[in-house]
């Protein structure tokens, strides 16, 4: 007989106490008893709440009962009847307790307490069996199945970029080198380098920064594309936004311009963000709860004006604020804290990149709402972007969350052979090895625009949680890569 004849706890909760027999299977979170009575409290993870049993004494053998203790695993059968207590509208009469996997209660690491999220990143291997981390997770899914059901409705095709590649598509110099040659005794060529003609690949590669250069090929045949595959990036910021492997989301679209690209990143950002408030409704009702605890440890002036659920409504309810990298200079520059020097990197000349501290006194002091900066001088952005007819700018975009700071990255792309390969020369990158890209250019050339979403600073976003390695089961940063 096939092992899988248990009702998940999301379903027997729906159930009505017809004294009908069910069997449950799960994680004991916690078990009280009496006398005359034990409870047992599991989780299986298909929701937030625990489901109780009750076992009379009587008749479960007491070691049987003693040994369901917190953190193992137990099967359970018994009727469905109505509950005498509160909270629960029916409880499970064990007629028979099964022990799955047993765990030492004074060795097992989560107990039935609060711990600190630092405490819980040393146990990412159990910590998705706490509330929170379960939570997140099933967040993480509503909000990836979202990505794909907006993109396939609006006829959008799925493609997979290499991860690994010969390319750095960002040009930040920022990546994993992918090698199989012996590190103590590499081939060496001529001029005493690492000669990576001997390689696997017979040239150098790495992991991928970004699925954009391929996901461009695609969309140059297929119109609409995007990638949703991870990335790696082997920048060192140690911050509470950045992993050095992380998802990204990256639509392409043929036949759009800067002002198509924004209005697709405003409508998808507001779509996936509505359907988790929709289908994660106790779990985003908990973690609201769980931030607005967290709000309390906070100094007045770093507080958040609105909880979590509301913040996530006001996203969705409020157009984002659209400016140039121009306007939210001159904003900045005129600024308190500019003119106080509060800001670490003081605002100045035109032309330097934007701060994450800027970026937050932008959304949460400024605008107090999601903001989509455009045109940004060249000089801090890809070779890729559409150069502006001013000479100085690029038709990029960045938007800007709440919390979060830069969400989304993209831009316009420059079509025109010429011009791409001419800011190629200047930031000396290879026109040979990238022939194939180029290729895009010479043969049936179109208008078309593109964007990258972080995943898990969107997952951040939607969660309220502080930190990007609680948004991602095992998080990869410098230093990290247990699990
Ligand atoms: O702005 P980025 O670097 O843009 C690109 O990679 C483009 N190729 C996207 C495109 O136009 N197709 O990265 C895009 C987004 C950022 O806005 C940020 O949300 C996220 O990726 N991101 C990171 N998330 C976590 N950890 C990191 N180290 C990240 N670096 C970027
Ligand atoms: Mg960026």
């Amino acid at each position: 007989m096939a092992f899988n004849t248990r009702t998940k706890i999301k379903d027997l909760l729906k159930l009505a106490p017809e004294q009908q027999t069910v069997t449950v299977m799960g994680w004991v979170r916690t078990r009280r008893s009496n006398k005359h009575v034990t409870f047992i409290a599991i989780n299986d993870g298909s929701c937030i709440q625990n489901y109780q049993i009750v076992a009379d004494p009587a008749f479960i053998d007491e070691e049987l009962l003693k040994k369901a203790a917190t953190g193992a695993c137990i099967k359970s059968t018994g009727k469905l009847v109505e509950s005498q207590g509160a909270g629960q509208h029916t409880e499970l009469i064990v007629e028979r307790l099964e022990i799955l996997g047993e765990a030492d209660p004074e060795a097992y690491p989560i107990q039935p307490k609060k711990h600190s999220l630092e405490f819980l990143r040393e146990n990412a291997h159990l910590r998705m069996r706490t509330n929170t981390f379960a939570a997140i997770m099933r967040i993480r899914h509503q909000l990836a199945f979202s990505v794909h059901e907006y993109f396939h409705r609006k006829g959008f095709f799925y493609i997979q970029t290499p991860i690994i590649t010969a390319s750095d598509a960002e040009g930040a110099g920022e990546m994993f080198r992918v090698s199989v040659l012996d590190p103590k005794n590499p081939p060496l060529n001529d001029q005493g380098g690492v000669d990576f003609t001997q390689d696997f690949f017979e040239r150098e590669t790495n992991l991928t920064v970004s699925g954009q250069l391929e996901g461009e090929l695609a969309a140059m045949a297929l119109s609409e594309i995007y990638t949703f595959g991870p990335t790696f990036r082997a920048e060192n910021s140690n911050t509470t936004r950045h992993l050095a492997e992380f998802w990204m989301i990256e639509p392409e679209m043929a036949f759009y311009d800067a002002e198509d690209n924004q209005n697709l990143a405003e409508d998808f950002l507001k779509y996936i963000i509505s359907q988790a408030l929709l289908h994660c409704h106790d779990d985003l009702e908990f973690l609201d709860k769980r931030a607005s605890e967290e709000e309390k440890n906070k100094k007045a002036d770093q507080r958040n004006e609105l909880s979590l659920l509301e913040r996530l409504k006001f996203v969705i309810d409020n157009q984002f604020e659209r400016i140039t990298y121009t306007q939210a200079w001159e904003i900045l520059r005129e600024s308190t804290p500019n003119k106080k020097k509060k800001f670490a990197f003081p605002i100045d000349a035109w032309g330097t990149d934007l701060q994450s501290e800027h970026e937050r006194f932008l959304v949460e002091k400024h605008f107090k709402k999601p903001v989509i900066i455009s045109d940004y001088p060249k000089a801090i952005k890809s070779f890729y972007m559409k150069q502006n007819a001013d000479g100085k700018t690029v038709a990029a975009m960045d938007i800007l969350f709440p919390g979060i700071g830069e969400i989304v990255g993209g831009s316009q792309r420059e079509e025109n052979l010429d011009k791409l390969v001419r800011r190629m020369e200047e930031l000396n990158i290879s026109r040979e090895e990238m022939w194939w890209y180029l290729d895009t250019r010479r043969f049936g050339t179109a208008p078309h625009a593109g964007f990258g979403l972080g995943f898990e600073r969107l997952v951040l976003f939607v969660t309220g949680m502080g930190n990007i390695r609680d948004v991602i089961p095992f998080p990869r940063t410098p230093g990290n890569a247990e699990f």
